[in-house]
């Protein structure tokens, strides 16, 4: 069965959580997914030039809106928390819960022309060591995983040219991750299933593990 919610909206969590309620009821594993970036929030630079406060057609840091800022925390950082204030409930020393949240290894260092998008992320690996403690004493242990450069919707505009081509920015991004190459949604599974799996990972909690094909790890030098 598929629930639609928006994370951004309670009634609509709560609604989704007394559907999943009613066909399987107390839930005892939660993955925090939904996330994502606004091109409200992005900037077309990566280093500040005097010129770009002159060029029409460029966005830097000082055009970027704080509705833009507020969007992207929003949907990565209170997305995260509403589910687990409604779904969390259920879970309080219910054996074998778990919760795995979704960083990203710009949360250790940040990419360049995403700065909201960073700092949501990093925020959401704080909080995800916060819950960990909060919970630890309730049976529930909380995660997260941080994947390094897959192409999705979210990103497809800054990886690939309308040609296919790849974008300058992933010719860098290819350049600094070790493997060489971008991720595929398979190479998640192994660390998603041995968070979620309450014998594999029974004394692990509060981590955030990168799977990254060694981005997070490379100096470039
Ligand atoms: N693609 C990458 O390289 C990459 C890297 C690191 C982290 N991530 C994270 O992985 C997660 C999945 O992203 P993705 O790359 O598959 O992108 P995606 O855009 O394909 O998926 C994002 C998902 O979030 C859902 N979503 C967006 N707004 C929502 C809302 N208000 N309520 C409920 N759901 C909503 C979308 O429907 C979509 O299913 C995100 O948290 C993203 O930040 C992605």
């Amino acid at each position: 069965m598929r629930v639609k919610c928006n994370v951004l909206e309670k009634e609509s969590v709560e609604a989704a959580h007394e559907a999943v309620l009613k066909a399987y009821g107390k839930c005892d594993i939660l993955i925090n997914c939904a996330g994502g970036n606004s091109p409200k929030a992005t900037t077309d630079d990566e280093f500040f030039d005097q010129s770009v406060l002159e060029a029409q057609d460029k966005k830097s840091f000082f055009d970027l809106s704080a509705d833009g800022f507020d969007n992207v925390f929003g949907l990565n950082l209170t997305g995260t928390l509403l589910s687990t204030q409604i779904f969390g409930l259920d879970m309080i020393d219910k054996p074998g819960s778990v919760i795995l949240n979704v960083s990203s290894m710009n949360a250790f260092r940040p990419l360049t022309k995403v700065p909201a998008y960073s700092a949501a992320k990093a925020a959401v690996t704080n909080f995800t060591q916060w819950l960990a403690v909060y919970f630890a004493k309730s049976n529930i242990r909380v995660n997260a995983i941080a994947p390094g450069f897959f192409s999705t919707a979210q990103n497809a505009k800054l990886l690939w040219n309308q040609d296919g081509t790849p974008t300058a920015r992933t010719e860098k991004i290819l350049n600094n991750t070790p493997m060489g190459r971008l991720g595929n949604p398979e190479d998640l599974l192994g660390t998603l299933l041995w968070l979620l799996d309450n014998k594999a990972s029974s004394f692990v909690t509060g981590v955030v593990v990168p799977v990254d094909g060694g981005f997070s790890a490379y100096s470039g030098v």
